[in-house]
């Protein structure tokens, strides 16, 4: 008889367990396609039936944590391991008490929780510093209940470091995080280790063009790249080294996969989470749109019956060190947003 695999989860700073690969809801935005939010949530109910059941949104994904909500409901009792990972993201100006807990109760309404399971906040522009009122205001709040997890999104570690020396305890950081970009790696990885702060990992596919798809493609023009992560990761690559480069991470990464049978998507998910600082990797689906089930080959990601050896990392730094230095490009974590 087959084994069902188990998803295996990491416990973050306050105690709440998440699944080491969490479903991205940025592809119900509206953004990939036209979404049919009935659909969507069959689609995450099939996903959490066999183990995905945690799932990572933001207030300004469009309809994303309405649909997180139905899918709630539709659950009924079966709530067993469900986890709603949200993000806070305001347009910068004064942060109030008032207007952060009315935005914190508006997603727990939308999302059709009374406590949000984890809290990540994201701000535009560091040079207007209220995000550290925002900040204050969220750690009263998470302390008076109303927050599991405090966390961040898209902060340098400059910035990082500012609000814990602030007395505000932070418990992950969302990066892009990938074989093609590996800035977490040069300051960010030492700081959070420091500080008992993990890692959620977003990029780790480019948005699919880490995949056996685009192994030996020609280069896609822009009306080809058909959903805007598609578009963004592209972008990621131009800056890293180009085309020929990435064909070149590709053909390596194929490699390594047929050594130990698995995907493409396998290794270069397995590279992230192999990194200490990193708690999890979230990987994006399209609910809804294409409901393309990857499941079975994602399981693969997370089974210990392979691993990467010494020679392979070998080969895939080899690359690497051809390429730009993104950190130098895009400056640290997030330095694309500002
Ligand atoms: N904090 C931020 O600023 C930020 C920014 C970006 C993303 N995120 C988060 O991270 C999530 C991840 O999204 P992303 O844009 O970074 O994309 P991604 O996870 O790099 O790529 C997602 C795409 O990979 C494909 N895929 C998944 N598993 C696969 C497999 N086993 N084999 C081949 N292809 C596979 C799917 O394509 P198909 O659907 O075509 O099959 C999917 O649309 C988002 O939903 C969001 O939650 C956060």
């Amino acid at each position: 008889m087959a084994l069902i695999p188990v998803m295996p989860s990491t416990k973050l700073k306050n105690g709440l367990e998440v699944c080491k690969i969490i479903n991205g809801m940025w592809q119900v935005s509206g953004a990939h396609g036209n979404i049919e939010p009935q659909r969507a949530v069959l689609a995450m109910n099939n996903y959490a039936d066999v183990g995905f059941t945690s799932f990572d949104m933001a207030d300004i994904y469009g309809p994303a944590e309405d649909i997180f909500g139905t899918f709630i409901k539709s659950r009924g009792v079966d709530m067993t391991g469900i986890r709603g990972l949200t993000k806070m993201v305001p347009r910068v100006g004064e942060m109030t008490r008032e207007k952060v807990e009315k935005l914190v109760t508006k997603s727990m309404h939308r999302m059709s929780v009374d406590k949000l399971d984890c809290l990540q906040f994201h701000w535009w522009d560091y040079s207007d510093k209220r995000y550290l009122d925002a900040m204050k205001h969220l750690r009263d709040i998470q302390v008076d209940g109303k927050i599991k997890e405090l966390s961040l999104t898209n902060f340098s570690t400059e910035v990082m470091e500012e609000i814990v020396g602030n007395g505000i305890p932070i418990s992950t950081n969302q990066v892009q995080f990938s074989l093609v970009d590996t800035r977490p790696q040069k300051r960010m990885a030492e700081f959070c280790e420091k500080n008992s702060i993990k890692l959620f990992a977003y990029g780790v596919l480019c948005g699919g063009l880490l995949s056996e798809k685009y192994l030996g493609v020609a280069e896609p023009k822009p009306h080809e790249l058909i959903t805007a992560s598609l578009s963004k990761y592209k972008h990621i690559i131009d800056l890293w080294g180009g085309w020929a480069l990435f064909q070149e991470l590709l053909q390596v990464v194929h490699t390594i996969a047929e050594e130990h049978t698995v995907s493409i998507a396998n290794v270069a998910t397995r590279y992230i989470l192999d990194q200490p600082v990193v708690a999890s990797v979230i990987i994006g689906c399209r609910f809804g749109i294409a409901d393309s089930d990857h499941t079975e080959d994602n399981f693969r990601s997370i089974s210990q019956t392979w691993s990467l050896t010494k020679e392979n990392l070998a080969t895939i730094e080899a690359v690497q060190n051809k390429s730009n230095d993104l950190f130098s490009v895009l400056g640290d974590c997030g330095g694309e947003y500002r």
